[in-house]
């Protein structure tokens, strides 16, 4: 199985950001995400065998996050893989904790992690053919209160994301 950790977006949330994906996609060409698939992703964990999920969630109940407060207020392209993403000009410290905890969290798995800084981002186009006007959104907020473990299965001209389990973020800021 191909597996992830994300914030998943609440219902208003995600109304909103459809609207940011619909209108990226009318200025940039490319294929808008539908809004039941937008997420933000915390942590790719990559192929999985099923055998091992037991320990997959007892990693994952190990991490105590704080809830925190988002603000979605850039519009980004990569020119790479020609995505067009929402992001956070400002990351909360509790976002980066809560990566960083789920990473070491794995890694005490022995789960290869990822060297790369984490670079917060929710993807909204795909295979977008330009980059995206000057910053044209208003800031979204984005109440994030707890993080999902996501089953990414193949279908016949994509994939679905199946929501496994939900943990609360409920630890105590410093
Ligand atoms: P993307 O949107 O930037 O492509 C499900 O595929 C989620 O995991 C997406 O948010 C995707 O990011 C991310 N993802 C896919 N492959 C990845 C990889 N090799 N490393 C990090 N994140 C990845």
């Amino acid at each position: 199985m191909r597996l992830f950790f994300a914030l998943w977006p609440d219902e208003h949330v995600r109304e909103a950001l459809e609207g940011w994906s619909l209108r990226a996609q009318a200025a940039c060409g490319g294929r808008a995400i539908p809004a039941d698939k937008l997420h933000l992703t915390l942590i790719f964990v990559g192929g999985f065998e099923r055998s091992r999920m037991a320990g997959l969630e007892a990693a994952a109940d190990t991490v105590c996050g704080a809830p925190f407060d988002l603000t979605l207020d850039t519009l980004g392209y990569w020119r790479h893989n020609r995505i067009v993403w929402a992001g956070a000009s400002r990351c909360p410290p509790a976002l980066a904790t809560l990566a960083g905890s789920l990473r070491a969290a794995l890694a005490a798995l022995g789960l290869p992690g990822d060297d790369r800084a984490y670079a917060p981002h929710m993807t909204l186009v795909r295979n977008a053919e330009r980059k995206p006007p000057a910053n044209t959104v208003a800031p979204q907020p984005w109440p994030a209160r707890e993080f999902v473990l996501v089953e990414s299965a193949p279908v016949s001209g994509g994939v679905r994301y199946d929501v496994l389990r939900r943990w609360p973020l409920t630890a105590h800021s410093l």
